[in-house]
């Protein structure tokens, strides 16, 4: 791994079993939809007079569409069909960005990552917070290199309860002690910890500080840091 990536790492101390799952969270840490999402909730909120700036969306990270909205919405109270109009005219926007992806919208180092966890015969998961996950994963070109794909909506609590990062890895036949999960939402970090998973949380400590291992991103890290990290001690 680069120099840069272990001094802003940070490890905190978890059980050494070896790995045989890896489970990525999708958005900002495959690739980089924050900003759409930023830009589709920005447009709806100009369009309905609700107010809302980068800052704000920061907090929505790892939140479903729905819990987004409500979250925006700050208390105030619209009937259930506005609600859905307003989540599926957002989705309506989101597609049109989806539609353009391809893999040059891989986070860098994600693909190199993805070569070498493949090359160690370790299962892949994507658990993810949207219900887009499926499409996004085919526009990104990396489909093959996912063993199982799930979401939230497959089970019945969100991130962060553990529900989702279980399913994925019931999903691969795999107990939560043998994953390794990579998050850059606090919530997901918290619904990995919850799932008695090992943590890699992506981004500063403010946000994803709970995590077992703290890193910017994927980009120059290697599948043997993580055993190393992990198993190898
Ligand atoms: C991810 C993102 C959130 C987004 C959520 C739902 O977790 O971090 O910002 O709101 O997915 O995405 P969806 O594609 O279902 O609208
Ligand atoms: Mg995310």
């Amino acid at each position: 791994m680069n120099s840069s990536a272990s001094v802003m790492s940070s490890t905190r101390s978890v059980p050494s079993v070896a790995l045989r799952g890896a489970i990525f969270d999708m958005d900002g840490v495959l690739t980089d939809t924050i900003e759409f999402h930023y830009q589709t909730w920005q447009r709806l909120a100009d369009e309905e007079g609700i107010p809302f700036d980068r800052q704000a969306n920061e907090a929505l990270r790892g939140l479903s569409r729905r819990d987004s909205l409500l979250r925006m919405l700050d208390g105030r109270r619209l009937p259930e069909e506005t609600i859905q109009t307003l989540l599926d005219r957002k989705n309506q926007y989101f597609r049109e960005f989806v539609e353009t992806m391809t893999s040059e919208h891989l986070l860098p180092g994600v693909r190199s990552f993805l070569d070498e966890v493949r090359a160690a015969g370790i299962k892949t998961a994507v658990a993810s917070a949207s219900q887009n996950v499926y499409a996004v994963i085919e526009q990104l070109g990396i489909a093959e290199d996912i063993d199982t794909i799930t979401n939230v909506y497959c089970v019945d609590r969100p991130k962060p309860a553990p529900d989702v990062f279980l399913h994925a890895a019931e999903q691969l036949g795999l107990s939560p002690q043998d994953c390794v999960v990579f998050e850059d939402a606090e919530s997901g970090v918290e619904a990995a910890l919850a799932a008695k998973m090992r943590v890699v949380g992506l981004g500063p400590a403010e946000r994803v500080g709970a995590a077992h291992w703290v890193l910017p991103g994927l980009d120059g890290l290697h599948w043997s840091d993580v055993t190393a990290k992990f198993v190898d001690r």
